[in-house]
């Protein structure tokens, strides 16, 4: 499973980066607003330090507008994969920008025949999101999972998927063992995941004794 870092924060991106495994990043409106900067800034920054996708989502809400924002977004750099939400526009808008050649992550995914329409539509990531529906009591990693399982039913699919609105460690495991492509996680889980007391335990001891031998 691939690792995207769910961020628009520049110094978050440099410091996963920095980590080694760092396969892409996805941003949304919420998260750009939240860093202060202009869209175009944030992306031209993390695009400069990532190889990998970086998807930018489009905030009009009509097909036409969402191929002039995602027409323009991935002319920033050769790596900007455009976010457009589930909605008939939305695929409208995949639908088209695949068409151009441009790569797409269809987001705001929660049910699998949402998924089913944006691989048809041939997007390049089908974005489900856990966190969102554990928030109103469905069981959110049983989407990522029965997508998997849809998907890999046909050969000629190739949508991937992404397990979006990852929430804590354990949503991670739980997408890797339901076989999604690539997990986007928030910095502080991917900081979480190093975290194990034993680790530290076993370090200060290890330390200890060999310092005790000199
Ligand atoms: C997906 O690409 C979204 O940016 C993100 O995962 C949403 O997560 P949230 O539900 O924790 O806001």
């Amino acid at each position: 499973m691939e690792f995207f870092v769910d961020t628009a924060d520049v110094d978050e991106v440099r410091r996963a980066e920095d980590y080694g495994f760092l396969d892409g990043v996805t941003t949304n409106p919420s998260l750009v607003a939240d860093s202060g900067r202009e869209l175009e800034d944030v992306v031209l920054d993390i695009c400069e330090m990532v190889e990998g996708p970086v998807s930018v989502e489009v905030t009009a809400t009509e097909t036409e507008g969402m191929l002039e924002e995602g027409r323009r977004y991935a002319e920033w750099a050769d790596n900007v994969i455009i976010k457009v939400p589930l909605t008939p526009d939305g695929v409208r808008a995949c639908n088209r920008l695949t068409d151009d050649g441009i790569g797409v992550n269809v987001t705001l995914c929660f049910s699998p025949n949402q998924a089913l329409l944006a691989a048809r539509a041939g997007a390049t990531y089908i974005s489900p999101f856990v966190g969102r529906l554990d928030d109103i009591g469905h069981p959110g990693m049983e989407s990522v999972e029965t997508i998997v399982d849809i998907y890999d039913n046909y050969d000629h699919i190739e949508t991937e998927v992404l397990a979006a609105s990852i929430r804590h460690p354990r949503h991670v495991t739980k997408a890797a063992l339901a076989d999604a492509d690539v997990a986007t996680v928030p910095f502080d889980v991917i900081e979480q995941m190093f975290q194990h007391p034993k680790t530290d335990l076993g370090l200060e001891s290890f330390l200890d004794d060999w310092n005790d031998a000199q």
